[in-house]
Parts: C-alpha cells; sequence; structure tokens
C-alpha cells in the first residue's frame, strides 16, 4: 500500500448484456476464460442472471435482466448497448476509501456495504464515473468461497472448449467522454483518489488529417490503476471518440487492456478462438524494418502475421493489439499488450497506424460519410 486509498490492484469488472449466457459463453470460448461461479434464480436471485468468469488475475462477471423490475440492468443495455457497467478496485478498507474519495467530492452511488453468508463477507461501495459507470471498491479478505455470497458453482457452460490464450489480468481501463469533459473527469480521480496526470497528449499528438483526441492518463500512485480519459478533438470526419458517443449515447468505457507474457502465442491462441482485429497495413511492417532503434526479442514476420503493433519506449517496448468492437455496436473493444523491460506508455508511436485502422472499420460502417446514401447491401 502506498495512499491513502489502500489500493492494491484492479478487481472485476462487470458488464450489462441483453444475454448473461450468451456473452459467458463468448467470452469463455474467445478469451480461453473459465466460468468460476454463477448466480441467478437457482440460488434466489430471481431479477437478474450473472456469470462470474476468471482467468490468472482476470475476472470478468457478466450480468443480464430476467424480468422488467431489473430497471437498471434494463435501462443500460437499452440506451448504451451491451457495455462495462462497473469496475472494481480492491482495496485494503472499503470504508476508508470510500470515505476518503467522497470527502474530496467523488459522487456516491452507494455506501460501504456488506454482503454474509456462511463463508463469510464482502465489503462493497461505489462511486460514480462518466454518464452511468461505476467504480468499486471491494475487499473479500473475510471471504472462503467464489466471488460473493449469491454466487455458487456453475451447474451449466462448464466445459467450454477454447485454445489456451495465456491472457494474466487488466493493464489499463479506458473511457471516452464528450468534449471538454477530459479535464473534469481527470481532475475527479486526483483530487478525490489521490491518483496523478501520468501522460497529456495535447491536439496533434494522436489522430490522422481526419480525426484526432485529446486523450489524459490518470494513475494512482504506485501505478498499479492507469484510467486514460479520451475526449474528441476536431478533425475533417466524425471521429472514433465522437462514433462512441453516438453510438453509447453518452460517455464511459471505451477498451479494457489485458496483459500477456507472450502476445505472439496469446493472438494467434485468439483468432483461433474467433476474436477478430483491426487490420494493420503491410506497410507498417515494412517501416518497422528499417528503423534501427527497433531492438526486440520477438520476430517481426510473426508481428506481421498476427498484426501485432510494436513502440519502443526508453530501455523497453510494448507489443499490442485491438480487436474489433466485442458487441453489436462499435463501442466497446479489448486491447491485449506486452511490455518489455520498463515500458509503461501506451503506444504513443503506433496511434496513426491504429486510427487509420479503426477509421478503414468505420467508413465500412458508412460513419465517416458526409450523408448516409442509399446503398445496396454488400451482401
Ligand atoms: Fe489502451
Amino acid at each position: 500500500m502506498s495512499d491513502n486509498m489502500g489500493i492494491r490492484g484492479y478487481d472485476y469488472v462487470e458488464f450489462y448484456v441483453g444475454s448473461a449466457k450468451a456473452t459467458a459463453y463468448f467470452f469463455a470460448k474467445a478469451l480461453g476464460m473459465k466460468i468460476t461461479a454463477y448466480s441467478g434464480p437457482e440460488m434466489n436471485v430471481r431479477d437478474r442472471m450473472s456469470f462470474y468468469l476468471t482467468k490468472n488475475n482476470l475476472k470478468i462477471v457478466v450480468t443480464s435482466p430476467l424480468e422488467p423490475s431489473c430497471w437498471e440492468v434494463y435501462d443500460f443495455i437499452t440506451r448504451h448497448g451491451d457495455g462495462v457497467k462497473r469496475w472494481a478496485i480492491e482495496v485494503d478498507d472499503v470504508e476508508k476509501a470510500f470515505r476518503h474519495a467522497t470527502k474530496r467530492g467523488a459522487i456516491m452511488v452507494s455506501k460501504p456495504k456488506r454482503t454474509e453468508n456462511h463463508h463469510g463477507y464482502v465489503d462493497e461501495a461505489a462511486i460514480r464515473l462518466y454518464d452511468d459507470t461505476e467504480l468499486v471498491y471491494v475487499n473479500r479478505d473475510n471471504y472462503r468461497h467464489l466471488f460473493r455470497p449469491n454466487f455458487c458453482e456453475p451447474k451449466r457452460l462448464i466445459n467450454v472448449d477454447s485454445d489456451e490464450t495465456g491472457i494474466q489480468g487488466i493493464d489499463h481501463i479506458v473511457g471516452n467522454v464528450r468534449e471538454n469533459e477530459m479535464n473534469l473527469w481527470a481532475d475527479y480521480f486526483n483530487n478525490t483518489m489521490d491518483f496523478e496526470t501520468f501522460v497529456d497528449f495535447k491536439a496533434g499528438d494522436i489522430g490522422t488529417k481526419y480525426s484526432s483526441l485529446l486523450s489524459k492518463v490518470v494513475r494512482s500512485k504506485d501505478n498499479v490503476i492507469k484510467n486514460p480519459i479520451n475526449e474528441p478533438y476536431e478533425g475533417m470526419k466524425k471521429s472514433q471518440i465522437e462514433e462512441f458517443i453516438e453510438q453509447y449515447n453518452g460517455s464511459g468505457v471505451q477498451h479494457i487492456a489485458i496483459t500477456t507474457k507472450d502476445i505472439v502465442s496469446t493472438v494467434e491462441a485468439l483468432r483461433k478462438n474467433g476474436i477478430e482485429f483491426l487490420e494493420i497495413p503491410d506497410t507498417y511492417y515494412d517501416m518497422l524494418r528499417k528503423r534501427e532503434d527497433v531492438k526486440i526479442d520477438e520476430n517481426i514476420d510473426d508481428l506481421q502475421k498476427h498484426r501485432i503493433l510494436c513502440d519502443i519506449e526508453g530501455n523497453g517496448y510494448l507489443l499490442q493489439l485491438f480487436t474489433k468492437p466485442i458487441g453489436d455496436r462499435p463501442t466497446f473493444f479489448f486491447e491485449f499488450i506486452q511490455r518489455v523491460g520498463d515500458s509503461q506508455g501506451f503506444g504513443k508511436g503506433n496511434f496513426k497506424a491504429l486510427f487509420e485502422s479503426i477509421e478503414l472499420d468505420q467508413k465500412l460502417r458508412g460513419a465517416l460519410d458526409e450523408e448516409v446514401q442509399e446503398v445496396l447491401p454488400p451482401c
């Protein structure tokens, strides 16, 4: 512990989705995760169904509504589509962390609450983030069973077969906000949770000739929580951030970066499991081969084969790759990242290639057209 919040690290991320069963199957199959626990009518939880998936340090919950009284989940998925409702930080003392943040201006969502059964208890509290997202403080030191009370061993989806992906845990979670909201939320993290601004990407740092964005990265003092915040910046076309805000109907979580120790084998497995990634042109790798500062352990042919991006930073480097949107709307996606040496950045050298790739995808969706034209579907 190195701050007043007693932050230990990322805990779980909870998605609200149209069908928890279908999404749990997809995450288990595609990401190679294990369905570890289940909650629903069999556990006397009548209004919603949840699956808890794990893989090394990565913990994901997917929840869907079962009846109209579960308006909180219905409202979320109607407005935003499938997406991240909350992400949790494990802390030493939930009450202390929550009081520290709310005294300094954090918006209260749920006060510290203890849920218990004969296995022990779990403490949780939540503050608001963005339009409709929550940041949860959690401690389950005194719980000796699966996830939290009302969760039990799953009796369904227990044998989902998939290739080993080797994914490890969360590196960072990114929020997209409207124009002029980035500083507001960066200050919110810094003032209420003792975070600090680690990187400040200004106009012109990130973008193509068509669209650009501003981004600030805030982090906890010991660097275990990293939260970039993006806002759109004027460009000739609709930026990916504007498209997100429009399709998500507001601000929220854009992507989660998941770590791996061997990105080449991870991406190979993810592709076999059905994950779709953004396309990167061959010219990117031609340029990579010509650069004298690129001294990496990996074979560039392997990176090219799997369309993995590489950025050199200080005495280290990072390898990264971005999926296409995971759900039906062009909103949430995953990033996979391998850090080597003292790499702490976010792939600034790759932003242009990445943006051009995203714009290619936007173009196919018609999101860059000035006017939507009546066209025959391609198939
Ligand atoms: Fe990222």
